[in-house]
C-alpha cells in the first residue's frame, strides 16, 4: 500500500511538472505504458493470494484512474497555455487602416492636363472654361475668322443640326479652345491671365489625329505685355513640363487670323536611335501656335485694343503627352483598352511635380 501511495505522489508530481506534450507523454509511458511501472504492478496481481489481491486490486485501479485523470487535466492545461502563447504573438490590430487596393489608373491626358495647370498656376494663370458645343460666333467670327475665310475649311468642323426652316448658322463642336479666350475676356475683362484646357473636335482620323482631342489655350492681356513675355512664358513652361533645363525653342513666323504677328513654336529634339529626346539634337518639332492677340479679337470680346494688348497660344495636350511619355499612337488614347491604360496610366498618388527649372 505504501508503495502505491509513493507511486501516486511520484507520478502526480511528474505530471504537474511536465512542461510540454512530449514530457507528459513520457510520464504516461513510464506509469501506464505497456512496460510502465503501474502496468507492471497490475500484471503482478495474478501472482498474489486472493487476500492480497482484494486490497491491492482496487487500490491499483484507483491509482490508474487518478493518474489518467491527472494526465487529461494536464493535457488540457498545456493546450490552453499553448493557445494563449499563440494569441499573444499572433494578434492582429483590426483597427489599423487597410492597404489600398490599386483600382484603375489616371489617364495620360488627365495627368498631363494636371501638370500643365500646375505649371501655369505657378506662373499666375488661372483656369477658364467654355462649352464644347459652341456658337459659330465664338468659334470663328469673334476670332476674326469670317464665314468665307479659308481657315473655316481647314478645321474639318462638325456642325450641329438646326431645325428645318431655321436659317441661323449652325452651332459647331468647337474646333479649338480659342473661343474660351473670348468668353473669358467677356466675363473677366482686362487685365487677364488664363489657360483653358479642354476637348475639341475635328473630322480627322489617323495615327496622330482623332475626331476628339485636347488643347490648352493660353491668354495674357495687360497694358504692356509683349512678344518677349510670350517667349519667356513658353520657355519656362517647356523647361518645367519636359523637365529639361536646356530646352531651346524656335519661333517661326506664321499666320493665324486671331493673332498678329503670329508664330509657330518648334522645340529642339533628337530622334537618335528612334527615341525622342527633347532639348538635344538637330531636329525641330512643332508644338504650338501663338502670337499677339489681334485688335479685332480684343474688340469682339469687349476689350479696348488702344488700352490693352497681350499674347495667346494654343497647343495639343495629347501631343504633349505623346512626346513626354513616348506614346506612339494617338488613337490608342481613346480605345479604353485596359492593357494600354495599365501600361501608360498613372497611379492616383503620382502628383505632378513642379520641376525646379522654374526661375523668377
Ligand atoms: N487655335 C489654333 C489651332 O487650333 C491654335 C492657336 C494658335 C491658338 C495661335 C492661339 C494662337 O491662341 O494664338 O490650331
Amino acid at each position: 500500500m505504501d508503495g502505491i501511495t509513493g507511486l501516486r505522489d511520484k507520478y502526480l508530481t511528474a505530471i504537474a511538472a511536465a512542461e510540454g506534450e512530449t514530457a507528459l507523454e513520457e510520464v504516461r509511458l513510464a506509469a501506464l505504458g505497456k512496460k510502465g511501472e503501474v502496468s507492471g504492478l497490475m500484471r503482478s496481481l495474478g501472482g498474489m493470494t486472493a487476500e492480497e489481491r482484494q486490497t491491492a486490486g482496487p487500490a491499483l485501479n484507483l491509482l490508474k484512474d487518478d493518474l489518467t485523470e491527472a494526465l487529461g487535466a494536464a493535457r488540457a492545461r498545456l493546450a490552453d497555455a499553448a493557445l494563449d502563447a499563440r494569441l499573444a504573438t499572433e494578434w492582429r490590430d483590426v483597427t489599423l487602416a487597410g492597404r489600398p487596393a490599386a483600382q484603375g489608373t489616371v489617364h495620360p491626358v488627365s495627368q498631363v492636363t494636371e501638370e500643365i495647370v500646375a505649371i501655369f498656376a505657378d506662373l499666375g494663370f488661372s483656369v477658364a472654361e467654355g462649352p464644347q458645343v459652341e456658337s459659330d460666333w465664338y468659334n470663328f467670327d469673334a476670332l476674326n475668322i469670317p464665314p468665307e475665310h479659308p481657315a473655316r475649311q481647314d478645321h474639318d468642323t462638325f456642325y450641329m443640326a438646326r431645325a428645318g426652316g431655321d436659317n441661323r448658322p449652325p452651332h459647331v463642336l468647337r474646333t479649338h479652345t480659342s473661343p474660351v479666350q473670348i468668353r473669358a475676356m467677356e466675363s473677366q475683362g482686362a487685365p487677364i491671365r488664363v489657360i483653358a484646357p479642354g476637348r475639341v473636335y475635328r473630322a480627322d482620323y489617323d495615327q496622330t489625329h482623332t475626331p476628339m482631342f485636347h488643347q490648352v489655350e493660353g491668354l495674357c492681356i495687360d497694358r504692356d505685355v509683349s512678344m518677349a513675355n510670350l517667349k519667356w512664358v513658353l520657355e519656362e513652361f517647356c523647361r518645367a513640363f519636359f523637365e529639361v533645363d536646356g530646352v531651346e525653342l524656335k519661333f517661326r513666323a506664321s499666320h493665324f487670323p486671331f493673332t498678329e504677328p503670329s508664330a509657330e513654336v518648334d522645340i529642339r529634339c533628337s530622334w537618335a536611335g528612334g527615341q525622342l529626346r527633347i532639348g538635344e539634337g538637330d531636329d525641330w518639332l512643332e508644338i504650338l501656335g501663338s502670337g499677339m492677340v489681334h485688335p479685332k479679337v480684343l474688340r469682339a470680346a469687349g476689350v479696348d485694343p488702344d488700352e490693352w494688348q497681350g499674347f495667346a497660344f494654343g497647343m495639343g495636350i495629347d501631343r504633349l503627352a505623346m512626346l513626354k511619355y513616348g506614346i506612339p499612337d494617338l488613337r490608342a488614347f481613346f480605345d479604353s483598352d485596359l492593357r494600354w491604360l495599365r501600361h501608360y496610366g498613372f497611379a492616383a498618388l503620382d502628383v505632378p511635380t513642379l520641376q525646379a527649372g522654374i526661375s523668377r
